[in-house]
């Protein structure tokens, strides 16, 4: 496995696989490495035959207020995982090789990227987006794999991609879960024994929902107060519940009723901790239900 940090390094190493008859794979993190990121990297491998790892904590998608500077850094533990995982390349650069001094070029969002995370985290997705765009144009024609924990930007990037035509199919991997069904982050590492414990009620609201929908209901307001519920009685602060469209991600008023399929979310905080967690109704499971958990 390689280890590169050049941006022109990374660019060569696709540009030979591909010229090898290889087809790359590509997973970007920030690191902090956990069993979530290695099933995009072995989806990724299914897909492709070169796979390439950025681990990159992006510094233009968190606000001035955010967790930037305690985000979790584990570059050996990653490095040693991804070796383990059979990764062809890291790419771990420095924020001066991402972002040039002087640069001014931003990706603009739009209504995909307007609502939940977009509203609560402004500047947010133009950050992922910016700097998604970067890394797909060094690792070039490519499948990348993201997880749909991150629901929203698994939408906003595809829409992105559409939208500026690159040469990347996006793929979103489902969730993936712990023993009892919390969702796997990479903040999941601050949590105390009693937030880790609360945050299960994000799980449990969202399993509600889909009981609630394959029972019949409709109602957009009656599945977003089953949700809220639940995460009520658990979080500190609630960022957001919405049931909203599932493909551009726009919320549905309490009175709508949703058709056949809407993606429920949640994000919310437990102490300092910020987490999100979402489900697709008419798509999968309950996160609490058998068959939805590691
Ligand atoms: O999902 C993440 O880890 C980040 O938002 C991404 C896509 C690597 C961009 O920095």
């Amino acid at each position: 496995m390689d280890i590169v940090d050049s941006p022109a390094e990374l660019c060569a190493a696709c540009e030979r696989a591909r010229r090898a008859g290889k087809r790359v794979g590509f997973v970007p993190t920030m690191g902090a490495l956990h069993d979530g990121h290695l099933a995009l990297v072995d989806e990724a491998r299914r897909r492709a035959d070169f796979v390439v790892v950025s681990i990159f904590v992006n510094p233009t998608q968190f606000g001035p207020s955010e967790d930037f500077s305690r985000y979790p850094r584990t570059f050996e533990a990653d490095r040693a995982r991804c070796e383990a995982s059979g990764v062809d390349v890291v790419f771990a650069p420095a924020p001066a090789a991402m972002y040039v001094a002087g640069d001014e070029t931003r990706v603009h969002v739009g209504e995909t990227a307007a609502h939940l995370c977009g509203a609560t985290r402004p500047g947010h997705f133009e950050g992922v987006c910016t700097v998604v765009a970067k890394l797909f144009a060094l690792v070039g024609p490519s499948v990348a794999v993201f997880g749909r924990k991150d629901y929203q930007q698994f939408r906003v990037l595809s829409r992105m991609v559409e939208d500026l035509m690159l040469p990347v199919e996006v793929v979103g991997l489902a969730t993936v879960r712990e023993p009892d069904g919390l969702a796997m982050s990479s903040r999941n590492r601050y949590l105390s024994e009693r937030d880790r414990a609360r945050a299960l009620g994000l799980a449990r609201g969202l399993t509600r929902a889909v009981e609630r929908f394959d029972a019949g209901e409709r109602s957009a307001g009656k599945l977003r107060a089953v949700v809220l519920a639940e995460v009520e009685a658990i979080a500190d602060a609630i960022d957001y519940v919405a049931v909203a469209d599932a493909e551009r991600v726009v919320p549905f008023a309490d009175e709508a009723q949703i058709g056949e399929r809407a993606v429920v979310a949640v994000a919310a905080r437990l102490g300092a901790t910020r987490l999100i967690d979402n489900v697709v109704l008419g798509e999968e499971r309950g996160p609490l239900d058998e068959g939805a958990r590691a």
